[in-house]
């Protein structure tokens, strides 16, 4: 048996496929299934969930597939403090509420993460993997879920977030590089700055910790999936790759504009919901971040309530200009198809890499 199979089995993973959570909409019940029937293992991005939801989207899952499925959760934010330019804030996104025919911008308020509530829905759902980003698992969920049979996940984006989350107690760590669309998980420092590439992080976090690493961030294919298990992974966690699948839930105009946009097209903006992620530029990210005035974008989590009514109306009107067009850097890999063939053919091309390479 090789120590890659080893390692799988340790995670109890089918295979290096899985396809990342992505919390928004992405990742609906049909998505995570199919991926699960093809071989891979799916995830539900329940960050924006309530507890009732999560409940119901698992439900959901769970009638489609009886394979394991994992869910995934921000780790509990601190609420932001002081908010010095709400007015600007609210002014700059303005005339795009206008510009769709919305009522002016409401005062965006935090109730709180709702972390506890979602937890209890998660521990109750039957998933069998409990990832987070963002920071550390609570040690209290840590040993919840454990208790429960669970294996834990945590995101790093440098090999110090890798220790620290390996001391938490997870069973694996995802290495998410620079490369990765979406919201950066980074934790300790600025996440901005933490852009290390996925060839450079993987193997680094991987000599340092003792437990499973997943590579993350511009993986779209058997090569790269083949080249994260070179540089030291266990598995990979895609998302970009699976956006523009059939069953994946985003609008049809970000499906497209990932079809269209080319590699050097995307960059990282905290313009829609206050915390760095990668998108392909827009409008909307050219307007409102404004290096002069960098606090007229509101902290994470109110930026995103200020901007949401504007990305659910941008989505049904189909414009492309006002949504968050979150995309790795491997876009141009991307294609339109069923996720049961996309999944199918990442295995084979895996396989096909390796045995082109001898091993
Ligand atoms: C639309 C979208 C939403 C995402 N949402 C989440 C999320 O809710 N939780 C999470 O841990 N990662 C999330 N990510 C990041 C992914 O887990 C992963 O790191 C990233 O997709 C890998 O890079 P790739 O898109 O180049 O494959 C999201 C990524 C995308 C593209």
């Amino acid at each position: 048996m090789s120590s890659h199979t080893e390692s799988l089995e340790r995670l109890g993973l089918r295979s290096p496929v899985i396809q990342a959570p992505m919390a928004g909409g992405g990742d609906t019940a049909a998505l995570v299934a199919a991926v699960n029937e093809a071989g891979g293992l799916g995830f539900v991005g329940a960050a924006y969930l309530t507890d009732a939801q999560i409940a119901e989207r698992t439900l959901d899952v769970r009638s489609r597939t009886a394979l394991p499925f994992g869910i995934n959760l921000f780790a509990p934010t601190p609420a932001p403090g002081p908010v010095p330019m709400m007015a600007d804030a609210l002014a700059r996104v303005a005339p795009f509420y206008a510009e769709l025919g919305l009522p002016a911008p409401e005062t965006p308020s935090h109730s709180g993460d709702g972390f506890d509530r979602q937890f209890a829905a998660l521990l109750d759902s039957g998933a069998a993997y409990y990832s987070v980003t963002f920071g550390l698992p609570p040690a209290d969920s840590v040993a919840a879920a454990k208790a429960r049979g669970m294996r834990v996940l945590g995101t790093a984006t440098t090999v110090a977030e890798a220790v620290a989350l390996e001391q938490a107690g997870v069973d694996a760590v995802i290495a998410q590089g620079g490369e990765a669309g979406g919201h950066r998980g980074s934790f300790i420092g600025d996440p901005a700055a933490n852009l290390v590439g996925t060839m450079a992080l993987v193997p680094q976090v991987a000599d340092v910790v003792g437990i499973p690493v997943i590579a993350s961030g511009g993986i779209m294919d058997g090569r790269g999936i083949a080249a994260a298990l070179a540089l030291g992974a266990t598995a990979v966690q895609m998302g970009t790759v699976f956006l523009t699948c059939d069953e994946a839930g985003i609008p049809e105009a970000h499906k497209a504009a990932i079809l269209t946009a080319r590699e050097d097209q995307t960059r990282l903006t905290r313009a829609f919901s206050g915390r760095p992620a990668r998108g392909i530029v827009n409008r909307f990210m050219e307007a409102v971040e404004d290096p002069a005035a960098p606090d007229a974008v509101l902290p994470f989590p109110l930026q995103n309530a200020l901007t949401r009514p504007l990305r659910t109306a941008a989505g049904k009107a189909g414009r492309a200009e006002f949504l968050s067009l979150w995309a790795g850097q491997g876009l141009r890999l991307a294609q339109r198809r069923p996720a049961g063939e996309l999944v199918a053919e990442l295995l084979h091309g895996t396989e096909a890499v390796r045995r082109r390479l001898g091993g």
